[in-house]
């Protein structure tokens, strides 16, 4: 928990932001995995945990912005919790540290909103998106689990973005950690990898290093010799000589800010000609999106260009041909370019994603794009000071994708199939980095971690990373 001043500056901010009515901030609860007792790892809400702090089960909170108060709704612990969990801190005692002296117990919430709508005040609530949320929504404000999301508040999503956009001194340092351990993490995995080995091994390595640094993960872990598949959480395969590995991780700190990097390395201890290729196409696209970072620049503008020196690079492969620009604008990158550039991050390894990703990524000027691949990019808008986000391009023969293309016949004009198809065994690459929006550029937030291919291929043959010392 920051201190409890961090907590009430941010509340008073929405008591400014949004004009009247009860703001409702709903924490989360533990949820069963197989039975109700053997529960998922317990993550809190990150909006609760944003405006309200209290990391634990079983809370909620509302802003009366008409009357100025705060109120913490939560249930003290029986005699019978503390058998099982040990001592508890009251409610009193949790919403102190917030900064809040008016508590109520669970079930007074009901009440409180039920009240408040029979007088027609507005009830602003953020989108759901867990199931005993959505039901209590349901029970307390009787509307339609279906329409739950439509009816969410626009004014207090946008008050919640305006704010939690902008990382605060603090939350800087809270997102350096996450990345340098994230980064430790990367370099172990970069170290331990091995012919004969199994992902399996590797993810065992990168989990450990997070909890031992008293963090958790701010997403599953992908680490796949098949990085084609984006998102590839199968960890049963064993290195083989010639396997490029695709490793996609972070930390996440015990204040929840997460970590996301991502790094791709030969199984072996050198690149193949082939790899190194690509690798370092996908390299140059990074170089040049991370120098063009600043303050009023289009992160949509930024995706494109690094979409253009991919299809240039890829044009000199023979992969591609004719105008890079009509190429992208086409939308012909993306059978090897298919995802967006990056993201917001920060309390969540996709921030606010809860909250809708066009008011988070987008703008009135910059709007969301329809074209495949384009279309994934979650983040399009204009850059701010004090934004942080993450530069992830990648290149990927996905052979499906290349399959369903080539039969559909589409842009011929710019993909040279037959070339392509030789490259159907080469898996992927993508190399991401975290970076924080500065008042003339950006700085990449934790200790640097290799992306060279010598600097790679050094660790590869048993050497350490000066980085890391
Ligand atoms: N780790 C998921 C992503 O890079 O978006
Ligand atoms: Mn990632
Ligand atoms: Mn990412």
């Amino acid at each position: 928990m920051f201190p409890a001043n961090t907590y009430i500056q941010r509340r008073k901010k929405l008591h400014t932001q949004v004009d009247s009515g009860l703001l409702l901030v709903m924490g989360n609860d533990d949820v069963g995995m197989n039975y109700k007792a053997n529960t998922y790892h317990f993550r809190q809400d990150s909006n609760f945990l944003y405006f309200f702090g209290i990391d634990k089960q079983g809370f909620a909170g509302v802003i009366d912005l008409d009357e100025g108060t705060e109120t913490v709704f939560g249930n003290d612990f029986t005699i019978d919790d503390v058998v099982w969990m040990g001592p508890q801190p009251s409610v009193k005692e949790l919403a102190s540290q917030v900064g809040i002296e008016k508590t109520a117990s669970y079930s007074k919430l009901e009440d409180v909103l039920k009240k408040a709508k029979s007088a027609g005040r507005k009830i602003h609530y953020l989108p759901p998106y867990r199931y005993e949320n959505m039901y209590k929504l349901n029970q307390w404000l009787d509307i339609p689990i279906s329409e739950l999301k439509a009816n969410a508040s626009e004014e207090f999503i946008k008050a919640v973005v305006a704010q939690r956009s902008y990382k605060s001194p603090e939350e800087i340092i809270e997102l350096h950690t996450a990345c340098t351990i994230s980064g430790a993490m990367h370099f172990a995995a970069m170290h331990a990898a091995a012919v004969g080995k199994t992902e399996a091994n590797i993810v065992g390595i990168v989990e450990g290093i997070a909890s031992s640094a008293g963090c958790s993960l701010a997403y599953p872990v992908i680490l796949s010799k098949d990085g084609q598949t984006l998102h590839n959480h199968y960890h049963g395969n064993i290195f083989k000589e010639g396997d490029l590995i695709l490793g996609d991780f972070g930390a996440a700190t015990a204040k929840h800010y997460a970590g996301d990097l991502t790094r791709t390395y030969p199984a072996g201890k050198t690149f193949t000609d082939r790899q190194k290729d690509i690798y370092n196409i996908v390299l140059r696209m990074q170089t040049y999106s991370l120098s063009a970072l600043k303050p009023g620049v289009k992160y949509k503008d930024v995706h494109l260009l690094a979409a253009e020196k991919m299809t240039d690079g890829l044009k000199e492969l023979g992969l591609m041909k004719g105008d890079s620009k009509e190429a992208v604008a086409a939308g012909a990158h993306a059978l090897f370019f298919p995802h967006g550039l990056g993201h917001m991050m920060g309390l969540d390894v996709h921030d606010m994603e809860d909250l809708g990703e066009d008011y988070v990524g987008y703008s009135d000027t910059v709007k969301r794009s329809d074209q495949f691949g384009t279309a994934y990019l979650r983040l399009g808008r204009e850059l701010e000071q004090g934004f942080v986000l993450t530069v992830e391009p990648g290149c990927y023969f996905i052979p499906e994708l290349i399959d369903k293309w080539k039969a559909e016949k589409k842009f011929t004009d710019f993909i040279n199939y037959d070339k392509v198809e030789s490259y159907k065994d080469f898996g992927g690459v993508r190399i991401e980095d975290d970076v924080l929006i500065t008042d003339r550029g950006s700085s990449i937030l934790g200790k640097p971690v290799p992306k060279i291919v010598e600097d790679i291929e050094g660790i590869r043959k048993g050497g350490n990373d000066p980085s890391q010392n």
